[in-house]
């Protein structure tokens, strides 16, 4: 059902707070987006863009409203945890493969194309892994993590995010790089990029040639000083990797962003020349560019329901209008689909008030909601890809 502009917004909100949104077709909060709106995965694919999720597998297996949504609007998914090393690692010498394989098989079966979240993180590490971790036999273990996970899957994935998150300027350390445990345990000649980073990216591309190889970061989106830096830095990492012969293709940008205050952008949190820039420094290196893992946080926002998903849906089409202007952009994928599963409800990412987060396309009851129709509108206005 269609309703006019000023139905849809009788409740307060200001009819161009919706013209903001950029919502061309808005539709009453509760119709289904099935069947007669055309899936996320088509209008992508009518553009050579890939769009889909992040999954979670358990959720898939349990709760069959939500595993139809995912493969209705999914070209692409990654799984949120199950292929990173502490959920698959229960002790150095086993592996957990169940909940990926799952997925899989369920995108195969849905014909979607599967990425892999991630070989290296200082996040979600193993128990163990302090312990048995040594400078000693660091290179041993991330090898033969990469050769038998990539090794496991290999000719089946779209792209891995091989290295994630290997940036952040507050820890001090030349070159903007964070002090992880990685860096620690495998630090290179400390004049070019760390040593860990040249052995994954080589090990990978050795295991799985097929594989699209990225990689993958946050906080780098925005126009605010802190953005910029981190920009800066990770365009830095990359043109290092490309002058070492390191074999990088793609550029994640996570995406993980915020809605302004109220229903404008605060300066603080415009997307725009700086993301523009460094898609098109990307772009000029020949890499492509993957949107990772996007999703609106509305914590600045008040309560209100009407203006909390008009603000995000005004963000994800801003942001997605700017991202997807640039050619190199080849793939979106949020990271969750419906409120109903988000990171953004747990710990420091949480509202101050506690209420449910509306930072995804679909509401928790899986209806459509003014950002699945703004992400829909950036997709179908952006050029069509070639590759
Ligand atoms: C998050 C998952 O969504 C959570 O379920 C998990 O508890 C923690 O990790 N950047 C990333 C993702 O690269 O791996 C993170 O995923 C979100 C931030």
């Amino acid at each position: 059902m269609e309703i006019s502009r000023r139905e849809f917004v009788a409740g307060g909100a200001a009819v161009a707070a919706l013209e903001l949104a950029g919502c061309g077709h808005v539709r009453a909060p509760g119709t289904p987006a099935t069947p007669e709106v055309e899936p996320l995965r088509l209008v992508g694919a009518t553009r050579g863009i890939l769009v889909g999720c992040a999954v979670q597998v358990r959720h898939l297996r349990d709760d069959p409203a939500y595993a139809a949504l995912v493969s209705q609007q999914a070209g692409i998914v990654v799984e949120e945890s199950a292929l990173k090393m502490g959920p698959l690692r229960p002790s150095p010498t086993e592996y957990f493969f169940a909940d990926a394989d799952y997925l899989f098989e369920f995108a195969k079966k849905h014909k979607m194309k599967v990425r892999g979240h991630n070989f290296v993180w200082h996040e979600q590490l193993p128990n163990w892994f302090d312990k048995y971790v040594t400078q000693a036999n660091a290179e041993h273990v991330l090898v033969e993590h990469i050769e038998h996970v990539a090794g496991r899957y290999a000719g089946r994935v779209h792209s891995w995010d091989v290295v994630n998150e290997a940036i952040e300027i507050k820890d001090g350390m030349k070159g903007g790089f964070r002090n992880s445990p990685w860096l620690k345990l495998l630090p290179g000649d400390g004049i070019a990029v760390p040593g860990y980073i040249d052995i994954a990216y080589r090990t990978a591309r050795r295991v799985d040639p097929k594989a699209m190889l990225v990689y993958n970061d946050y906080g780098i989106e925005a126009e605010d000083e802190a953005s910029a830096k981190k920009r800066a830095a990770v365009m830095a990492l990359l043109r290092g990797m490309q002058a070492r012969g390191i074999p990088v293709d793609a550029l994640g940008v996570q995406s993980h962003i915020s809605a302004g205050s109220r229903l404008a952008f605060s300066p603080e949190y415009a997307y725009g020349p700086g993301l523009r820039g460094m898609i098109r420094e990307a772009h000029g290196m020949g890499l492509k560019v993957l949107l990772t893992e996007m999703d609106v946080n509305d914590r600045k926002l008040p309560a209100s329901v009407a203006e909390r998903d008009i603000a995000v849906a005004s963000t994800y089409g801003g942001y997605l209008r700017e991202a997807l202007a640039d050619e190199a952009v080849i793939a979106v994928l949020t990271w969750g689909i419906t409120d109903k599963y988000t990171w953004l409800d747990y710990g420091l990412q949480q509202r101050e008030d506690k209420l449910p987060q509306r930072c995804l396309p679909f509401d928790a009851e899986m209806q459509a909601k003014p950002a699945f129709f703004a992400e829909r509108d950036a997709l179908d206005g952006a050029a069509k890809r070639n590759s």
